[in-house]
C-alpha cells in the first residue's frame, strides 16, 4: 500500500518505520522540507521518500496527519479531500492554544481534522505513548501484545487502518464513530497512554 505521513516527529517517523519494514511503500513529510529528512530516510530506509506535505498527501492510498494539532489548518486540503486520514493528533490547549469549542466539549479535535482535511477521518495512534509503539509490538497471540483504539464513521476506512495496525504488532479495538468513540480516547480518559491487551481495552471503551 502507498502511505503518505505528514510530520516527521515521534509518532510519524515511528510509523514511516514500521510500515516500511512491513513493506510499504511510505512517503514522509515535515514542515520544514524534504531535504530537512535526509537522515532519517537514510536511516530507515527500505524506499521511504522525504517530501512535500502536498505530495505525501497525494501519493498516499492512506495520508496519516502527526503533527501538533494547533497546526493543522496548514493542512493541504486538496489532496487529502476524500482520503483515508489516519489522525493521531491530540489538543492539548498549552502547546495548541485553546480553542472554546474543544474546551467546552462541544466538539472533538478529529471531528475539526476532518472538516480541514475533508477526508474519511479514522483516529488511531493517539493514545499510545510513542516508545509504546515504537518497542512494544508483538505477533498476533502473544499475550503482551498491546491494544490500539479506533474509531471513525466510514467501515471501510477503519478496516483498512485497522489492518495496518495489525500488521506493525498490535490489536485495533474498535471505539465507536468518530465523535463519540474518538472522545472515548482522548486525552484524559481511561484508556489514554493506557498499556492494555484488546480485551481489557476494548471493556474500558464500552464501560466509558
Ligand atoms: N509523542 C507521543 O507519544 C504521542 C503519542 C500519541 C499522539 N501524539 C500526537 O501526535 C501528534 C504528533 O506528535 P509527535 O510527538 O510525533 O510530535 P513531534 O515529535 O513534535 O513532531 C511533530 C512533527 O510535525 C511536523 N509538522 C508540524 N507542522 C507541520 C505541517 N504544517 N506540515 C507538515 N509537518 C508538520 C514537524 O515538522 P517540523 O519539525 O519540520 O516543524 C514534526 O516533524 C501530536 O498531535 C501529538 O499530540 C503524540
Amino acid at each position: 500500500m502507498r502511505i503518505g505521513i505528514i510530520g516527521a516527529g515521534h509518532i510519524g517517523s515511528t510509523l514511516a518505520r514500521h510500515f516500511a519494514a512491513a513493506g510499504h511503500q511510505v512517503a514522509i513529510a515535515n514542515s520544514r522540507g524534504p531535504e530537512t529528512l535526509a537522515g532519517l530516510t537514510a536511516d530507515i530506509g527500505g524506499g521511504l521518500r522525504a517530501v512535500t506535505a502536498a505530495e505525501a498527501a497525494g501519493f498516499g492510498e492512506v495520508a496519516v496527519v502527526s503533527i501538533p494539532y494547533g497546526r493543522i489548518d496548514e493542512l493541504p486540503r486538496n489532496e487529502l479531500s476524500g482520503k483515508i486520514v489516519v489522525d493521531t493528533c491530540n489538543y492539548y490547549p498549552q502547546r495548541d492554544g485553546h480553542e472554546a469549542d474543544l474546551d467546552d466539549g462541544s466538539t472533538t479535535s478529529s471531528e475539526k481534522v476532518r472538516a480541514v482535511t475533508g477526508g474519511d477521518v479514522v483516529k488511531a495512534f493517539n493514545a499510545i505513548f510513542w516508545e509504546n509503539l515504537r518497542d512494544r509490538g508483538r505477533p498476533e497471540g502473544d499475550p503482551e501484545r498491546l491494544a490500539i483504539p479506533v474509531s471513525g464513521d466510514d467501515a471501510k476506512a477503519k478496516k483498512v487502518v485497522s489492518g495496518l495496525i495489525r500488521e506493525i504488532g498490535f490489536d485495533p479495538v474498535d471505539a465507536g464513530p468518530l465523535a463519540a468513540g474518538g472522545r472515548k480516547h482522548q486525552p484524559g480518559t481511561d484508556v489514554y497512554t493506557a498499556e492494555l491487551p484488546a480485551a481489557d481495552m476494548a471493556a474500558v471503551l464500552h464501560t466509558a
